[in-house]
């Protein structure tokens, strides 16, 4: 079997209903498979228990969810959250006016590094759940965000490979990204916090009951139980399925725009089309809801590493067949090159003041 990373065809999509129709909004889909802009709902307004729920099932069935012209405080936003479950801090980000708010404030100064697919927190044993993110100040045409279905990403993976990687973990981690651009002291204080994890390769969501592809191109390292160099090549393959189109929503941003998105269904990407103007974002995530749906109960943190065999039989089949090449992480290798020179020289460079910016954020202690 030949793998290519795209090919052209037709391309299976699913989208998972309910089948219950939305009586309390207008449901406007984005796309085939993902995302979808609610209307008639304002999120400023107290929202009763009916409401809550038609807003969970859409999220289930749409992964991102927009809302246009709301008029919401950073503190509505973190209750907006609470529909979902309890808000979290991030553990890098700088925070707005109180820790669980992550601001993202990007302009001449301090350019944006989220342009890059990734799911958030999955370096975490319990990673976010999901985010809500509200634009506060938007430059014009430019600065979207990008989602992209990982249960579609799944869906499209030849059989095999789906057999191959069905009972395979890997590991995520931050170190080959934050870590290279924190001061050693900072890294190596915060690693007592955040050892490397370990996550299954695919993942069953307790919402869908989707299979859905979990790696992700910033913070999963490692494929185990194959040897190392077809694991990176079966890793780059899988991490590079976000950015095929089919799967993926754009949105344009406005002031007053609020995206929802299920952090366990999907990764995403903002677009840095906008460096120097400014672009202010406020984003809220959301740990994880109730016991006994917790998908993630099966991640644990690992400090030692125990390597496992293949588990299927099409594990041996495409062994050696993955011969791609793992690209490096450049822009935090730059980001860590302009922070030691900064440090050294006192030079100013944009990417020494997203170290100095990262280096003086506030984090909570519980942020995890
Ligand atoms: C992020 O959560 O990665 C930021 C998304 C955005 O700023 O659009």
């Amino acid at each position: 079997m030949e793998l290519k990373l795209i090919r052209g065809g037709v391309r299976e999509l699913n989208r998972t209903s309910s089948g219950e129709p939305y009586p309390r909004f207008e449901v406007r889909p984005s796309t085939p498979v993902i995302g979808a802009e609610l209307r008639g709902v304002d999120l400023a307004a107290e929202l009763d228990d009916e409401l809550r729920a038609e807003l969970r099932r859409a999220l289930l069935e749409f992964k991102v969810i927009f809302f246009r012209d709301q008029e919401i405080t950073s503190t509505r936003q973190l209750e907006i959250a609470r529909i979902w479950g309890e808000p979290e801090a991030n553990p890098f980000f700088p925070t707005g006016d109180e820790v669980r708010i992550s601001r993202l404030a990007k302009d001449g100064q301090m350019f944006g590094m989220e342009n890059v697919w990734h799911s958030d927190h999955s370096f975490l044993a319990k990673p976010a759940r999901g985010a809500v993110l509200r634009a506060a100040e938007v430059p014009d045409n430019a600065g979207d965000t990008m989602w992209a279905d990982m249960a579609a990403a799944y869906d499209n993976l030849p059989e095999d490979v789906q057999a191959l990687i069905d009972g395979l973990e890997a590991e995520h981690d931050w170190i080959s990204t934050w870590g290279r651009i924190l001061p050693d002291d900072k890294r190596d204080a915060l690693r007592e916090e955040l050892p490397t994890v370990v996550h299954p390769v695919v993942k069953v969501h307790p919402g869908t009951g989707r299979r859905t592809l979990y790696v992700n191109e910033p913070f999963t390292d490692r494929i185990l139980g194959l040897p190392e160099a077809e694991g990176q090549a079966l890793l780059e393959y899988l991490r590079l399925q976000a950015r095929v189109p089919e799967y993926q929503v754009r949105f344009r941003w406005a002031p007053g725009s609020v995206a929802i998105w299920d952090n366990w269904a999907v990764q995403h990407y903002a677009i840095n089309d906008y460096y120097p103007s400014r672009r202010v974002m406020e984003r809220v995530a959301i740990l994880r809801v109730t016991a006994g749906t917790d998908h993630h109960s099966d991640h644990r943190a690992v400090r030692n590493i125990r390597r496992r065999s293949p588990r299927s039989p099409a594990a041996g089949r495409l062994r050696g067949r993955f011969r791609m090449r793992r690209q490096p992480h450049a822009v935090w290798d730059s980001a860590r090159t302009a922070a030691g020179s900064q440090r050294s020289s006192g030079e100013d460079s944009r990417d020494a003041v997203y170290w100095s910016y990262i280096s003086h954020g506030s984090r909570s202690p519980g942020g995890r």
